[in-house]
């Protein structure tokens, strides 16, 4: 089996790749990723020299290299993580979102659907998607695989329209494929500009923490190798044409996450209790801000048997262990245009 991945060089697209490389040998790994902000080599170092991966530099938005690779490679598989992830900057250049998530989705299914089209036994399109195309909860419920899409932020906008590509390409061209919402992903190897990264690299910079508005927000967080678990179930085991909402049954308000996140980094780095907490900075809301994400992943449980199996508690410590033992990676990704959209963004 050829399965093309693309995005394998960003946050959970590493650990996909390096699940897949490493679990199924009889499988060949195509990585490709253009390489953006996100995309980092660093990420796969320890498995770069493995025979059954390659890896391959280049932009989904190019529909004559996507042809390519697909008459080249005859891929079996397509797991689709590649995208433009950042709300904030999804606020700032929503037609970079507009590319990549859905201009490179279509010219991956039209690739998908015009190599597959006499053989669709045994093919899979495997689209990876956020919660955040059903838009905000108030206080009460869960978002389950039948709530209406109600996307606030250019980004959650454009994965929304990507998966209704998906969804068309199975209903008009019978592309056989599955679809996944997560909720929100921590661990190692992810880029800080989400909060959960930049907070720890601006507490052991001892910079301040820019909580937006009140700090009520409310997000439901997975461990992502429990996210690379649950993909790698749904590729074997889902069945065409559906969709599963993956989620952590984790739900923290930012503050409350901050404080933990405080308190443990003050303990890993032998600072006295309280010192991170004063860097906490209430800073201007994030414009069209949704309220709170929660999921409701009980479809998945039931039908394939996922659960999240890495708690909060454990996650989040081996998540800072992983970035106070890889300060070299951190200091390479916050060097250079890193500086300048930080400064765009905060001061
Ligand atoms: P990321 O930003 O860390 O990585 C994205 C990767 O895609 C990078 O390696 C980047 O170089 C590559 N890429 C971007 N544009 C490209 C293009 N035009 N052509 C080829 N490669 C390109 O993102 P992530 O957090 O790992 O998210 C991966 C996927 O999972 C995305 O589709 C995202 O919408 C989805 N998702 C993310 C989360 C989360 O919490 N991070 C939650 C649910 C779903
Ligand atoms: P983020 O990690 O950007 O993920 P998403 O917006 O996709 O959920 O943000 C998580 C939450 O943290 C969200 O409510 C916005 C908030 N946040 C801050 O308060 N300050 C920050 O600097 C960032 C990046 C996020």
């Amino acid at each position: 089996m050829n399965i093309l991945i693309t995005g394998g060089a960003g946050f959970i697209g590493s650990h996909v790749v390096r699940r897949f490389v490493s679990n199924y040998p009889q499988y060949h790994i195509f990585n490709l990723d253009a390489l953006t902000y996100a995309g980092n080599l660093e990420n796969l170092r320890d498995i770069e020299g493995a025979t059954n991966y390659t890896f391959i530099k280049g932009d989904i938005v190019n529909a004559e290299l996507i042809n390519d690779l697909f008459k080249n490679h005859e891929f079996d598989g397509v797991i689709h993580l590649a995208a433009e992830s950042h709300v904030d900057r999804s606020i700032t250049d929503p037609l970079a979102f507009v590319r990549t998530n859905i201009i490179g989705t279509v010219n991956l299914l039209n690739a998908s659907r015009d190599s597959w089209k006499d053989h669709k036994k045994g093919k899979r399109f495997y689209h990876i998607s956020t919660d955040e195309v059903y838009g905000s909860l108030g206080s009460e419920g869960l978002f389950t695989e039948t709530t209406p899409y109600d996307p606030n932020s250019p980004y959650s906008a454009s994965k929304a329209s990507s998966d209704h590509f998906v969804r068309a390409y199975g209903e008009t061209y019978d592309l056989p494929y599955v679809l996944t919402n997560c909720s929100n992903n921590y661990g190692p190897n992810h880029f800080p500009e989400k909060l959960i990264p930049l907070f720890i690299n601006n507490i052991i910079e001892s910079k301040p923490l820019p909580v937006y508005g009140d700090g009520k927000y409310t997000r439901d967080w997975l461990f992502v190798e429990d996210h690379a678990r649950a993909i790698d179930l749904v590729f074997h085991k889902g069945e065409n044409r559906e969709t599963y909402n993956i989620g952590g049954f984790n739900e923290w308000q930012n503050i409350d996450l901050v404080k933990l996140l405080c308190q443990l980094m003050d303990k890993k780095v032998g600072r006295p209790q309280g010192t991170s907490e004063q860097l906490i900075t209430y800073v201007k809301d994030r414009p069209g801000h949704d309220l709170r994400y929660a999921i409701d992943a009980d479809k998945i449980n039931k039908e394939l048997g996922w659960e999240p199996s890495v708690t909060f508690e454990e996650g989040l410590e081996r998540t800072i262990d992983w970035y106070l033992e890889n300060q070299e990676w951190l200091d390479n990704v916050t060097s250079g245009d890193y500086q300048e959209y930080y400064t765009k963004m905060y001061n």
